[in-house]
């Protein structure tokens, strides 16, 4: 008997190392009460009186109280692609994390704003990889003479700070859904890839789709002298994976999909590119959160599928397809807690504050990093 997803015990991840929260960064003016009855009628009030003027991006992994009010839902390269598409609206409000807020901002013209509900929502893959940590790593390549021979690639889950290093160094952003795109590109200009800061994405999409092998992939670990690896290991290999990880999907394991596997007979295990490489091994699909909703709306009626991903998304396409069994793969359910911090009240307080004619929560990219930033964004955007 599996357990539905609605029952399961709840932990929230994402946020140990989120600095947003730790420079206590919080929304100015007043928040209202997540008790308050009115807090539906008050987004959709302040929804209307903005009318065109505001544009709401919503990523998958929103809770269903904020994706209710999203104009569009999508993965990170489907908002990317949507907030570059939005020329007319002055405000662009991002339910998702730091990082597509920044990038949403670099895609946008000079006149729109961009607004992020909560300014603490920020993601803990992300701050794996500083400024600072990757430029060290960049010198070490730099003294070992082979920088020239790597293009570096980082994953939309990064700051913009990285973008734009990636971008002055001829590199590109690639997501979830066009990493093999992105790495085809960079080898044809490379004989090596640095890939930022997600590890398990760039295991998985060079080994399972690239043909490289596990040899080819070494980890460079920002907290250790020359990535703590052993001497002749960078110029050996053809991936440099940086050691970052998911902290919502870091935590399926081979347990889980074997586990799953052992109670649900011909179960379909489907998961996202951020899960370890065993996982992504074991499973039956692997894709993007796009990919994932695209599976599971095409799947007959009467599948059972266990997936891989962020819990708010599954439990609504649990909800969204009540002919199929859908299961969370890990029996301890984890949303992402950055993700969740944009909830209503947030919302409602970014909205109408925008109805009163005040800003509040602008994420604003520095000219210098969004001009370097936008070339890898772009060159991403361009892929064919
Ligand atoms: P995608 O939206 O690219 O599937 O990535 C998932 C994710 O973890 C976003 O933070
Ligand atoms: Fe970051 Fe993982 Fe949360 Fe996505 S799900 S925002 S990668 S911590």
């Amino acid at each position: 008997m599996t357990t539905p997803v609605r029952d399961l015990p709840l932990l929230l991840l994402g946020a140990d190392s989120d600095p947003a929260s730790e420079r206590g960064v919080d929304c100015p003016g007043d928040l209202p009460p997540a008790s308050d009855p009115g807090l539906v009628a008050r987004a959709e009030a302040a929804k209307a009186a903005l009318g065109d003027r505001v544009f709401v991006l919503g990523h998958h992994y929103q809770r269903d109280e904020v994706i209710r009010f999203a104009d569009v839902t999508g993965d990170s390269f489907k908002l990317a692609q949507q907030a570059a598409a939005r020329p007319d609206a002055p405000y662009i409000v991002f339910c998702g994390v730091h990082f597509m807020a920044e990038s949403a901002d670099i895609l946008t013209a000079g006149h729109q704003q961009v607004v992020l509900p909560d300014l603490a929502a920020g993601c803990s893959m992300a701050d794996m990889a500083t400024f600072d940590q990757v430029e060290e790593c960049w010198e070490a390549l730099e003294d070992l003479g082979i920088a020239d021979d790597v293009v570096p690639v980082t994953y939309m889950n990064s700051s913009a700070d990285i973008k734009a290093f990636v971008g002055r160094r001829g590199g590109v952003v690639c997501t979830s859904s066009n990493a093999k795109r992105a790495l085809d590109w960079a080898y044809e200009r490379g004989s090596k890839v640095l890939f930022l800061p997600d590890q398990h994405l760039g295991r998985n999409t060079a080994v399972l789709e690239m043909g490289l092998s596990l040899d080819d992939c070494v980890v460079y670990n920002p907290h250790r002298p020359n990535g703590g690896l052993p001497e002749g290991t960078l110029q050996d290999a053809r991936m440099i994976l940086w050691k970052g990880h998911c902290s919502v999907h870091g935590r399926f394991s081979l347990d889980s999909v074997n586990d799953v596997r052992a109670r649900v007979p011909g179960v379909n295990v489907l998961v996202h590119p951020e899960c370890r490489h065993e996982v992504v091994r074991a499973a039956d699909q692997v894709g993007s959160t796009e990919y994932i909703i695209r599976t599971i709306e095409a799947a007959p009626a009467g599948s059972a599928w266990a997936i891989g991903t962020e819990l708010n998304l599954v439990k609504r396409l649990a909800t969204q397809n009540p002919d199929k069994q859908i299961m969370f793969l890990d029996k301890a359910v984890c949303f992402c807690s950055t993700m969740n911090r944009i909830d209503l009240p947030h919302l409602v307080h970014s909205l109408e504050s925008l109805a009163a004619g005040e800003v509040v929560n602008q994420i604003q990219v520095d000219a210098d990093t969004a001009h370097y930033a936008r070339l890898a964004l772009d060159r991403m955007l361009a892929l064919p």
